[in-house]
Parts: C-alpha cells; sequence; structure tokens
C-alpha cells in the first residue's frame, strides 16, 4: 500500500520518468494517488508524492472541473502572471504566495492513452503548474514569496480577497 511522501524524501526533488505504457500498474497507481489525495483532503497530487517517480499528476480543484489525470503533462503555452496562496500534502503546515501563469495550455495523455489538450486559468491552473513542477522534482517551497503561518491562513486569504 502506497502512502503520502513528505519532504525531506529525496524522491520528491528528482525527475520523474515518463510513461511509455499504461498498464495495469499504471491505473492501480491512478486509484492509488486519488484515494490518498482524497485522505488527506488534496486537490492535487503528483506520483512522486506516494513514491512512484513516473511521470503522473492528477487535480481535483472543485466539482465543475472534476478530477483530472494527467500522464506524461507538459505545459505547451502560457500568458499572464498572477499570485496566490498554495499549500503541499507533503509540506504540512507550510503556506505562501507563489507567482504563477494565469492561463496555461497543458497536454497530456489521459487513462485510456488519449492525447487530451486543456486551456486553463485561476486556481485549476495553478495547481496544473505546482503538480506538474513536482514531476520535474521542483518544490514550491523554493517559490514562496511571503510564507504565512497556518493560523494566519484564513484572515489572510479573506484580507487579500482569496477564496
Ligand atoms: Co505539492
Amino acid at each position: 500500500m502506497r502512502k503520502l511522501i513528505k519532504y525531506p524524501n529525496k524522491i520528491l526533488t528528482t525527475k520523474t520518468k515518463d510513461i511509455t505504457e499504461i498498464d495495469d500498474d499504471v491505473i492501480e497507481l491512478l486509484e492509488d494517488m486519488y484515494s490518498i489525495m482524497q485522505k488527506h483532503d488534496g486537490i492535487g497530487l503528483a506520483a512522486n508524492q506516494v513514491g512512484a517517480s513516473v511521470s503522473i499528476a492528477i487535480v481535483e480543484v472543485d466539482d465543475e472541473t472534476g478530477l483530472i489525470e494527467m500522464i506524461n503533462p507538459k505545459i505547451v503555452s502560457t500568458k499572464g502572471r498572477t499570485m496566490d496562496v498554495e499549500g503541499c500534502l507533503s509540506f504540512p503546515g507550510t503556506y505562501g504566495t507563489v507567482e504563477r501563469y494565469d492561463e496555461i495550455v497543458v497536454q497530456f495523455v489521459d487513462r485510456e492513452g488519449y492525447e487530451v489538450e486543456v486551456e486553463t486559468s485561476g486556481y485549476l491552473s495553478r495547481v496544473m503548474q505546482h503538480e506538474i513542477e513536482h514531476l520535474s522534482g521542483t518544490l514550491f517551497t523554493n517559490k514562496i514569496i511571503e510564507r504565512i503561518a497556518p493560523k494566519d491562513l484564513d484572515a489572510y486569504m479573506e484580507e487579500r480577497g482569496y477564496d
């Protein structure tokens, strides 16, 4: 049974390998990732966060966009910059503002093997960027501009108009 990997485990800073074949192991990994993400109330998760050094990330920001499973995701175009607060399941209690692209176009393969292209903005775009960075071994803590203590999180978000 896989479990959530936390910093400073080296797998988190190691670049993952692309998936070459979507076999039963890949499907099982996707299922494991989803249950671990749900268990920890996450909105995104990368495969290396559950101990698998392969290029798979999942995001589920809200009911409207639902679960998006991305195999070998690549950001192919970007537009604008935006600042917002992020956290990470591998860094419990760490929150901070991070600058990201506002809009992105992502290409990936879905679990059926189809190539998919998605254009997103807002928080979904942010979460995708955070997760795709995990796959190259990059952590959001290196990009934090202003760190926010957990006890100040609600007040900070309200003050800044974040939701
Ligand atoms: Co993370």
